[in-house]
């Protein structure tokens, strides 16, 4: 009677297992803001490609997410959690103390450019274009989302400060003693070079049911 319950303690504990994999929030996302119209500002009308803050209306940001901005060298990203800056459309000179950072891509006038802004910080985030001295950003290039936790920041964002660019041709060489990687392969491949990463509670139960089971065969 009491193996057979032992073993139906230890189904039960498999099953979840498996089910709190299964359960666990889908992966990380990017976005591309404004769909396919873009991070542009026409300067003749003075209206931005988009309505940014309908177009993050129907979405949820996790931390880990990229912002993708398809925009070119004339505008910039200024991404701040400081609704001040944000309202005023100032990206300030303060952006050392952490709180304002500036992206842009391209060079000279007009180059295309694709910028990714990883979301790294919980709750709202501020996004606007600083170029023009905030002009573009008065006239609406501008929107705030609400990053939710998620599954948290995966090991290569997970060191501050977050890398804002990476070197595409820099992927890792594969190696023949194939180590467990997990599917996520963000971009900062720079992550845990000693293996550091931390793993998910499977092996940890894994590991409960396993000395469960080792008892009920010496209980046999
Ligand atoms: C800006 O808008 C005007 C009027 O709609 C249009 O003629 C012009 O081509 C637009 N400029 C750009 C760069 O899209
Ligand atoms: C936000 O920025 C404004 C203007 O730069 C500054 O005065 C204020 O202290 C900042 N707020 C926070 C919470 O950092
Ligand atoms: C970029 O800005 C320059 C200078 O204001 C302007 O001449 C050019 O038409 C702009 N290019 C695009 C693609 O908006
Ligand atoms: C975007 O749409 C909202 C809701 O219709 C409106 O209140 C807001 O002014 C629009 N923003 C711009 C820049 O047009
Ligand atoms: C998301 O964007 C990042 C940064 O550009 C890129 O490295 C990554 O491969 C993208 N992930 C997906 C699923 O497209
Ligand atoms: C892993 O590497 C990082 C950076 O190289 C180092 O700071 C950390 O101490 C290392 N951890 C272990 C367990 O070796």
């Amino acid at each position: 009677m009491g193996l057979v319950h032992g073993f139906f303690i230890l189904l039960a504990l498999l099953v979840a297992c498996a089910s709190g994999q299964s359960t666990s929030p889908p992966g990380y996302a990017n976005h591309t803001v404004g769909g396919s119209a873009g991070w542009f500002f026409n300067s003749t009308t003075e209206t931005p490609s988009a309505n940014y803050s309908i177009w993050a209306q129907s979405l949820k940001f996790n931390l880990g997410d990229y912002l993708v901005f398809n925009t070119n060298s004339n505008h910039t990203v200024v991404q701040t959690y400081n609704e001040t800056s944000y309202r005023n459309c100032d990206a300030g000179d303060d952006e050392s103390d952490g709180d304002v950072s500036v992206y842009t891509g391209g060079e000279g006038f007009g180059q295309p450019a694709l910028i990714a802004v990883p979301l790294t910080k919980v709750g709202s985030n501020y996004f606007f274009s600083g170029a023009d001295d905030g002009d573009e950003c008065e006239h609406g290039m501008k929107f705030e989302i609400k990053v939710n936790q998620g599954r948290g920041l995966p090991p290569s964002l997970n060191q501050p400060p977050p890398p804002p660019y990476k070197d595409p041709s820099q992927s890792p060489p594969d190696s023949p003693s194939g180590t467990g990687r997990d599917g996520g392969a963000g971009p900062g491949q720079k992550a845990t070079a000693n293996g550091s990463a931390p793993r998910g509670r499977f092996p940890a139960l894994a590991m409960v049911g396993f000395h469960l089971f080792v008892s009920l065969l010496l209980a046999l």
